[in-house]
């Protein structure tokens, strides 16, 4: 009995290794935030490193994305990640949309509810020290500053 357990087990594993989830990798397009408002490289190099995995077009693979149900719950993460806030399609949002969701940044970072915590468990260079979340709210505010 155990064995015919262990047998089926290891077919569902087998055959939902061939169920794998579209990948999250477009080109970088002119509606990314980068190409429509400043952003000192500063920024540019925390945000690559602790929120665009999630939150844009393109996310950086980890190997184990190659494993099920692994790919499936990253993937979950990504689209509601995007659902919410999708830097890659900035410029798509109304401007009071874009004003409310950089005052939402803001705080997600000086509140350090961002980046997921189950993110930093592996990623530990995302988790930002003081100095880090303290640029991405600065660049929030003189962004938020341009907007009309
Ligand atoms: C591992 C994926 C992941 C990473 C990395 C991540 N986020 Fe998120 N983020 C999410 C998910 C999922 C949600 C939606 C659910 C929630 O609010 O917990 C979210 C929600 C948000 C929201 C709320 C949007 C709204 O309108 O309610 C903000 C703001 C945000 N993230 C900013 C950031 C910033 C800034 C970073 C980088 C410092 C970051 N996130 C990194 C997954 C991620």
């Amino acid at each position: 009995m155990l064995k015919k357990i262990i047998l089926f087990l290891l077919a569902v594993f087998i055959i939902i290794q061939f169920i794998r989830p579209a990948k999250n990798l477009a080109a970088r397009g002119p509606q990314h935030i980068e190409a429509i408002y400043p952003m000192p490289d500063n920024v540019k190099q925390i945000m690559r490193v602790a929120c665009y995995d999630c939150h844009s077009d393109s996310t950086r693979y980890p190997w184990y994305n190659r494993v099920q149900p692994v790919a499936w719950w990253l993937n979950h993460h990504v689209d509601e990640a995007k659902g919410e806030l999708n830097f890659s399609q900035f410029g798509t949002y109304s401007k009071q949309k874009q004003v409310k969701k950089l005052q939402k940044v803001k705080s997600s970072v000086t509140k350090g509810w961002m980046p997921l915590d189950s993110y930093l468990w592996i990623h530990k260079d995302a988790k930002l020290s003081p100095e880090q979340a303290k640029a991405i709210a600065d660049w929030a505010d003189q962004t938020i500053a341009q907007i009309p």
